[in-house]
C-alpha cells in the first residue's frame, strides 16, 4: 500500500498496563514511515524532559503516600507540558502524532480506579490537554488476568500503579469501556487478545481515513 499524503492528526492508544499499546505503536509507526507519512510517536505521561521528571514521581514504588488527588495533578501537569512541547508543534506541522495514553486514561485510572468524581476528573483534563482532543484513539481491550501473566512472562518489575493489582484494574478497564460506550465514533474498540499481526492489520485499516 502507498500512502502518498497525509494531514496532522492525534491519535491516541488505551487499555490497561500490559494491554501490548507500546507494541502496537510501534508497529504502526514502522508501518507509516515506510509509507512515507509523516509520525512521532510519544507517551504520555512522559516524553519532554519536565514531563519525564513528573512520570519518575508519578511512578516511583517509594510515593506510597501520594493523595489521588495529588496524583491526578500531576498527570495533568505532565500533560500540559507534553501538549505544549511536543504535540500542538507536531500537529502544527502536519504530521500523525501517536501518543501512548492521553487523558482517557486519567478518566479510567483516577476516575474510575481511584474513584474520583468524574466530573472533576473531566474538568482536569481539560485543562491538562489544553482543550486538545484525540481525533482517533484506539481501546486495546484485554482481561487483567492476562496481562500480570505477560508481565510476569517479561519479568518486568511492577511501578506504583501497576502494584495496585488485578482488582484495581478491571475497575480501569471497566471504565475504558465505558468511555468507548460514550465515545464509539472516536474510540475504536479493539481486541486485545487476538496475535500482535492480526490486531496490527485491524489498526492499520482503521488508520486509513487518517491517511489519506
Ligand atoms: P505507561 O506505563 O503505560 O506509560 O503508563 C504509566 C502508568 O500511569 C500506567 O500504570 C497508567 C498510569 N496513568 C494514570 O494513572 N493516569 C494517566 O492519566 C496516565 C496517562 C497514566
Amino acid at each position: 500500500m502507498t500512502v502518498s499524503q497525509c494531514k496532522g492528526s492525534f491519535v491516541t492508544f488505551e487499555g490497561i498496563d500490559a494491554c501490548g499499546k507500546s507494541t502496537q505503536i510501534r508497529l504502526l509507526h514502522e508501518f507509516l514511515r515506510k509509507n512515507e507519512v509523516d509520525a512521532i510517536c510519544l507517551r504520555d505521561p512522559g516524553t519532554t524532559a519536565i514531563s519525564e521528571s513528573i512520570r519518575r514521581i508519578l511512578l516511583d514504588n517509594k510515593n506510597s503516600a501520594m493523595s489521588s488527588w495529588t496524583e491526578l495533578l500531576l498527570y495533568e501537569a505532565a500533560r500540559a507540558q507534553l501538549v505544549e512541547e511536543e504535540i500542538r508543534p507536531a500537529l502544527a506541522k502536519g504530521a500523525i502524532v501517536l501518543c501512548d495514553r492521553f487523558y482517557d486514561s486519567t478518566t479510567a485510572y483516577q476516575g474510575y480506579g481511584r474513584g474520583l468524581d468524574l466530573d472533576i476528573v473531566r474538568r482536569a483534563n481539560e485543562i491538562g490537554s489544553v482543550g486538545l482532543t484525540p481525533d482517533l484513539t484506539f481501546f486495546l481491550d484485554i482481561d487483567p488476568r492476562l496481562a500480570v501473566a505477560r508481565k510476569r512472562e517479561i519479568g518486568i518489575a511492577e511501578d506504583r500503579l501497576e502494584a495496585e493489582g488485578v482488582a484495581f484494574q478491571e475497575k480501569v478497564r471497566h471504565g475504558f469501556r465505558e468511555l468507548q460506550k460514550a465515545e464509539p465514533q472516536r474510540v475504536s474498540f479493539i481486541d486485545g487478545h487476538r496475535a500482535i499481526e492480526t490486531i496490527q492489520l485491524e489498526i492499520q485499516s482503521i488508520m486509513m481515513p487518517v491517511i489519506s
